[in-house]
Formats: structure tokens, sequence, C-alpha cells
């Protein structure tokens, strides 16, 4: 029987513990989590998701406040076509982000920054071509494109010094989409580095509609690695979305893949961006407080746990602090959403906003709570202790835990007691 480490994933002209920890915004897949990974020669990544107010909360930068102060005047307009990013600001944002997060690495993995299209920040081309430039200008060792086709995004860095020389990976959810972005981007020469195949019980956004329960990772990953093969094209195939134990992980990788995605398992960690409170509600969680709704803005299904306190949630839009899901022309959903509620209700009125929700906000205040479809069964993975929360995790015992384990073992951590209680045992 093997185990994960019994393989290794081609990529950058390295040898990698094929491990890659999901990007997870907005900053749950923190700096510090993404560098666990690498120390362990995998793949971490960090989200470009509102990287502003990450950079705010990491380096007490005041990037939101000034682009509140420069947009007060149109808090009351439902219009808000004016509310634009300040793009030289937004590259300074990433190039903290993204640069002091390269400047830590340490070790033989590699740091990616997970890009999601559906951030369309109120001038979808020109926020993306600035994310991306900056992040490359920035050294990160690559980038993950998500949360759309990404069908003209390489377009956008294709004089990029860094080019050839930095990864891309696409995430896909079928063939279909695959074929799409192969066939966009077919005249720049430049095919991506990895595919993530990315299934139906993932966390965050899904590439699938209300149906998703019809759908199955294995056959969809089967499908692209036969294409890929009668293609002749050599490009690791890595899936994601409920690979729950290192076996799961095996199974994958003995049919073909290169890798695997996983972000679940990592919420309970101590490295992980969530605040305490919120991983003992993952902790918590059992299968029926798990839901997949529409009310991200976005228009994707998104998994999360229905006691997140943004569902329902009657706030008034925040664009002009954040404003990331902003359309080309001024527009999210939850603003039309808001303002029929209010209108139905009264202004005076207590109400709640049930059809979509003001993500940004409430992905920035950690009050969605996405997660995978097996957050379940975390409490497995720990202790519970005498006080009724569970005992977090470090990133390196989940790590190794998905590295070395086998016949689906989950190895616990080793209860830390009082020093009589004898020196804590190293987990592998
Ligand atoms: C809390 C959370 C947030 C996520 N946020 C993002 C995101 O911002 N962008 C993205 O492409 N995927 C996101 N994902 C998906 C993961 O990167 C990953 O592909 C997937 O969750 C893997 O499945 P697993 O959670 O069952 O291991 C998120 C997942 C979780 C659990």
């Amino acid at each position: 029987m093997k185990c994960v480490n019994d393989f290794r994933l081609r990529l950058a002209g390295r040898e990698l513990v094929p491990i890659i920890v999901g990007g997870m915004g907005v900053d749950i897949s923190a700096a510090c989590l993404a560098l666990e990974a690498a120390r362990m020669g995998g793949i971490g990544h960090i989200s470009d998701a509102m990287v502003p107010t990450v950079s705010d909360r990491r380096f007490r930068t005041k990037f939101v406040a000034e682009k509140l102060k420069q947009y007060k005047y149109n808090v009351l307009n439902n219009d808000k076509a004016d509310v634009q990013f300040n793009l030289a600001r937004l590259a300074e944002a990433t190039a903290l982000h993204v640069g002091r997060t390269m400047e830590a690495k340490k070790g033989p993995g590699l740091i990616f920054i997970n890009c999601m299209e559906k951030l369309t920040m109120n001038a979808p081309r020109e926020t993306l071509r600035v994310r991306l430039i900056a992040a490359l200008d920035a050294g990160i060792d690559g980038i993950t494109l998500g949360a759309g086709l990404h069908l003209g995004s390489l377009s956008l860095v294709q004089d990029h010094p860094r080019f050839h020389d930095a990864k891309f990976g696409i995430i896909v959810s079928s063939l279909r989409a695959l074929l799409l972005f192969l066939r966009k981007n077919a005249r720049l020469g430049r095919l991506p580095d990895y595919i993530v195949v990315e299934g139906p019980l993932a966390g965050g956004h899904l590439g699938f509609g209300m149906d998703w329960a019809q759908y199955d990772l294995k056959t969809i990953v089967a499908e692209i690695l036969q294409y890929l093969a009668e293609q002749g094209l050599d490009i690791p195939v890595i899936p994601a979305g409920g690979i729950f134990t290192g076996s799961d992980a095996v199974e994958f990788l003995e049919s073909g893949a290169g890798a695997v995605q996983v972000a679940t398992r990592f919420t309970v960690t101590n490295e992980c961006g969530l605040p305490e409170k919120v991983k003992q509600e993952y902790l918590h969680a059992r299968e029926e407080d798990i839901e997949v709704n529409l009310i991200s803005p976005t228009g994707y299904p998104m998994r999360m746990l229905k006691g997140s306190p943004g569902i329902g949630a009657a706030i008034r839009p925040n664009c002009e602090a954040y404003g990331y899901l902003l359309d080309n022309s001024g527009h999210c959903a939850y603003i039309d959403a808001y303002n029929n509620e209010r209108e139905a209700r009264g202004a005076d009125a207590d109400f709640s906003v049930k059809e979509k929700s003001c993500l940004c906000t409430h992905m920035r205040n950690f009050a969605i709570w996405t997660c995978g479809h097996y957050a379940y069964r975390l409490k497995d993975t720990t202790h519970l202790l005498p006080d009724g929360s569970y005992a977090l995790l470090t990133a390196e015992h989940v790590f190794h835990d998905y590295q070395y384990s086998k016949e689906h073992e989950i190895r616990l951590p080793v209860p830390v007691g009082p020093p009589e209680a004898g020196p804590v045992r190293q987990i592998r």
C-alpha cells in the first residue's frame, strides 16, 4: 500500500511533494500557511482576493481608509460606477503581500497566488492586469487562475519578462472549460504548466450549477487525463475537492494525477487565517450544517456553513471601501437585492437580505464560513478538549498526515498535557 510520499510532482525543474494547499480568500490561506507548505516541499497558495484589505491587516497600511475617504460622497448612491480602484495602490498592495511572503520563503517548495477572475473590481481587465504583473514582479513562483474561464488572462501578461519562467495553472471543473482555455490561448504559444481539476465537493465557489451533486471528480479527472494523453500533452493534472485522507490522494496519484490540491483540512490549523472562534465552528460542524447556496453575487454556487453570520445580513453595500465584485459598469447583485428588500420593508424596518450576500464585507470579516463538503469530518482529525473545544492542529501535522498516512488513517496530534505527561512526541 503506497502513501503520497511515494510520488513526486515534477514542476519548475523540481521534484515536489505532490500536495498543494489551495488558495483560500480572503487571507484564509494566509502567508504563514503557504510558507509551511513550501517549507515541507509542497506548494502553498496565498490569495489575491482583496489584497489592499489584507495588506492593511498584515502591514498596517491604509489602503481601504484612503479609498473610502475618496469615495465617501457616493455611499448612499446606488450607482457605483465612479468607485474605481487606484491601480498604483493596487500594485503597491500586491507587491507588499507577495514580496514579503516570497522573502520569507524557506525550503524546497513553491508559493503560488490564487487569482480569481470574478474579482472584476469595476474594471476587470485593468485590475487583473495590474494584479498579475505586480505578483510576477514581486517574485511569485506561480499563478493559479481560478473562478472564471480566464480566456484573456494570459494575454494580459504575455510581454512580461517572467511570462515563460513563472508557472501558470488554470482551475477547471470540466473538460469543456479546459478546451476553451487551451483554444483561446493557443496563439500565445503558452500551455498551462498545471491544471487543477476542481470537483463538486470543494470549498469556496463551485464551477457547477445547483446540480453539482450529479458530478464526480474522478470522472472529470479521467476525461481530462484521457484528452491530454490523446493530444500527447504532458501537463500535470491536479484533482481538488473532497480529498480528505492521504489514501484519497493516492487513489488519484495512482491513476495518473500529478499532485492533489487540498484545503478544508488546513482550515483548522494554527497557520490558517481564520479567527480561532471560526475554526471551532468548522470543527463542530455536522453534515446537516453545510449547504450549497446561491447567495454569492458572483452567480456561482458556494458551499458554506448554514450558521455563517453573513447569511441573511442586511448591511449597506460597502463598495466605497471594497467593491471587488463590481462588474465593469459598477453593478453588484447584492446592491439590487439589498435595495429591493429595503424598498419592500421600508427604510426604517429591520429586514434581512436572503437572496444575496455582501460577500466582500463578509469574507473580509470572516462572516461567510465557506468550507468543503467534508468539513463535518474535521472533528475526527483532532481531540475534543475538556472545555468542549477541539485542539487545533499545526499545518505541519496535517501536511505530514496527507504525506505519510496509509489505509485512510488519520493521525491525531499527540495531546499536549501538563509537563508530567512527558515529552510531546513529534508526529510525522
Ligand atoms: C475556506 C475556503 C476558501 C476557499 N477560497 C477559495 C478561493 O478564494 N479561490 C479558489 O480558487 N478556491 C478557493 N477554495 C477552494 C480550495 O482552494 C480548494 O481547491 C478546495 O477547497 C479543495 O477541496 P477540499 O477543501 O475538500 O480539500 C476555498 C476553499 C475553502 C475551504
